[in-house]
């Protein structure tokens, strides 16, 4: 057991002893940045909610199934002196897997964000100038209607775990699209640590002589 409570520094060391896939750390930082927003957006713990975005597929490499993750993961990050709400949130966004249940409005919040930014990193992607900082809402709205463009994410799974974070924290009145703006927004301010900030962009070729 860790004597030290767990900062951003820990934790962000914890995440990359653990994980090593490239496409992994950018969705956690993704969710980090995503937790922040809504942290301070509604008051929320901004370190605690930020660690819960930041760790919460932390042990995906090493426990590779729902039955494990992030369950036998929760020990680790206990040693490592991360907060119990923290470890609490993390084991909910896996209830079935946990058997942990969300409760609090982190909890619900950390369900809400996370696969939705894998479809906002696509829809980046996808775009020639690979710039998160160019992209609007419209733009993921069309790639969302795409069944087939990210099939991986859940369309009815994103809009249920939004609906439930809206019913306990904005009273039902968190649309769609305005937590899916929100998301943006916070991905947006950190382009850089995500790479979409264009540098993925293939140089323009140079007009011929
Ligand atoms: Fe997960
Ligand atoms: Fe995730």
């Amino acid at each position: 057991m860790s004597d030290t409570i767990m900062d951003r520094g820990t934790g962000w060391q914890v995440l990359t002893e653990h994980v090593q896939d490239h496409g992994l750390r950018r969705h956690m930082l993704a969710v980090e940045a995503a937790m922040r927003w809504y942290a301070q957006e509604l008051g929320g713990d901004v370190e605690h909610w930020g660690l819960a975005g930041l760790l919460h597929d932390f042990d995906w490499e090493i426990h590779p199934t729902t039955e494990q993750h992030p369950k036998d993961g929760a020990p680790i990050l206990r040693q490592r002196g991360c907060p119990e709400d923290v470890i609490q949130a993390i084991l909910a966004h896996n209830t079935e897997g946990s058997g942990v249940e969300r409760q609090t409005i982190m909890d619900y919040a950390l369900c809400a964000c996370d696969e939705i930014t894998g479809l906002i990193i696509a829809a980046t992607l996808v775009r020639p100038a690979k710039d998160i900082r160019l992209i609007k809402v419209k733009s993921v709205k069309r790639n969302w209607k795409d069944k087939l463009f990210t099939a991986a994410v859940d369309r009815d799974e994103v809009r249920q775990a939004i609906e439930d974070f809206s019913g306990v924290a904005y009273d039902g009145k968190l649309e769609l699209w305005q937590h899916i703006g929100n998301v943006l927004t916070a991905m947006q301010g950190i382009a850089a640590q995500l790479d979409l900030d264009g540098r993925l962009a293939k140089p323009q070729e140079s007009p011929a002589p």
